[in-house]
């Protein structure tokens, strides 16, 4: 096989494993991919630090610059803006193709990445940005491409889920979840982001984006957490027959002559009757339901966050991008941007 060179950018919760399941399934995913992936270096924080699995000493640098030169796939599972940013733009401007599940990034910097990845004939690839191991970002992307998406409605951040669920079933103290689902390894880096809402409002932008063909800004997003959310409030819900969920609503709102269609994307606490699917839906799983015009409803459940689970889509985004190498190299085969027109957005 052609050798491909592969550059990791943080082995934390999930680049360890995606180092480690490389290394272990070298031979199988070279068989898949149709090419060798080497595993040339891992960038990292702190060469001593303990990890998740244990990874080869000599692979690990604290100095990522030499990695992006040279490397054919990048893989950016660091988290944050910077140097996330500038490192996933300067593997891009050295001929990479760069695979990333940072929604934070793509949900603040997308436009700027995916510009830049088209100047070059590059690709950007982030099944892993919404919903953990769940294929979500490819279904809305491709194979709905020739649908009309009417409404995304769904869980897509697992560490509230596990917070609110644990709090349901077993009164458990919120911060004691909170710890926990941090110690799981499926919390953010600073946790906020997380019971604040703002993980799912960057992957409610980041899912509208896609479904509606338009590009949502964070800001337009509506976002309340479950910081206020007390064992008081949960226990009402279920004697009511009820029980808390995070959502995460996208939809088309049908407009008049004047004003036409708009999109509304809201993240918020809402109260789920128990007998709906969502209900059902425990610790730190996802599930996102879509309504389209002519496929009508669909539904994908699964692992929404956790460190290997989340490692299985950004592998898959890896022998995607070797298959591309592959077939012909940069600037071959379907943008992975999104079709972007612009619509209106508002009305939250
Ligand atoms: P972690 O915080 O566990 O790991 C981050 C890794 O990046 C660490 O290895 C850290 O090094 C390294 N790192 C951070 N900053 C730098 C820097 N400036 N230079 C070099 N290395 C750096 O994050 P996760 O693995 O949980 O998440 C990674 C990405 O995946 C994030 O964008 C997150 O949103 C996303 N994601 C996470 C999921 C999950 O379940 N955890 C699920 C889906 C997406 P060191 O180890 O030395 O500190
Ligand atoms: N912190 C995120 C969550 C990780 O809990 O859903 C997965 O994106």
């Amino acid at each position: 096989y052609r050798r491909l060179r592969v550059a990791l950018l943080g082995a934390g919760a999930v680049g360890s494993q995606v180092a480690a399941l490389l290394l272990r399934h070298a031979d199988e995913l070279a068989d898949r991919a149709g090419a060798t992936l080497e595993l040339v270096g891992i960038a990292v924080r702190d060469l001593d630090a303990t990890r998740d699995v244990e990874l080869p000493r000599e692979l690990l640098t604290t100095d990522p610059e030499p990695l992006l030169v040279g490397s054919d796939i990048v893989i950016e599972l660091m988290g944050g803006i910077e140097p996330a940013r500038t490192n996933l733009l300067q593997a891009i401007n050295a001929g990479a193709d760069v695979v990333t599940a940072n929604k934070a990034l793509l949900a603040t910097h997308g436009p700027e990445i995916f510009d830049a990845a088209d100047q070059v004939g590059a690709q950007v690839y982030y099944e892993a940005a919404a919903a953990g191991a769940i294929p979500i970002i490819r279904p809305l992307r491709d194979s709905l491409a020739g649908d009309r998406v009417q409404r995304i409605m769904g869980i897509v951040n697992g560490t509230t889920n596990y917070i609110l669920d644990r709090m349901d079933a077993e009164g458990a103290e919120f911060a004691d979840v909170l710890a926990q689902a941090q110690a799981l390894g499926f919390a953010e880096a600073d946790p906020t982001a997380d019971v604040e809402g703002y993980d799912a409002a960057q992957k409610a932008a980041i899912l509208a984006s896609l479904a509606f063909h338009t590009t949502v800004p964070l800001d337009k997003v509506h976002r309340e957490g479950i910081t206020a959310i007390d064992k008081d409030m949960i226990d009402a819900a279920r004697h009511a027959g009820y029980v808390i969920k995070l959502l995460a609503v996208c939809e088309r709102l049908p407009g008049d002559d004047d004003t036409g269609e708009s999109i509304s994307v809201r993240v918020y606490p809402a109260l789920v009757d128990r007998a709906h699917p969502l209900a059902s839906v425990h610790g730190a799983n996802n599930a996102v339901f879509v309504q389209a015009e002519a496929a009508g409803d669909l539904m994908f459940y699964g692992a929404g966050a956790g460190g290997v689970q989340t490692a299985s889509a950004v592998l898959g985004d890896v022998v995607s991008a070797a298959r591309r190498h592959i077939a012909g190299g940069k600037g071959v085969g379907e943008s992975t941007r999104a079709n972007l027109a612009v619509a209106p957005i508002g009305r939250v």
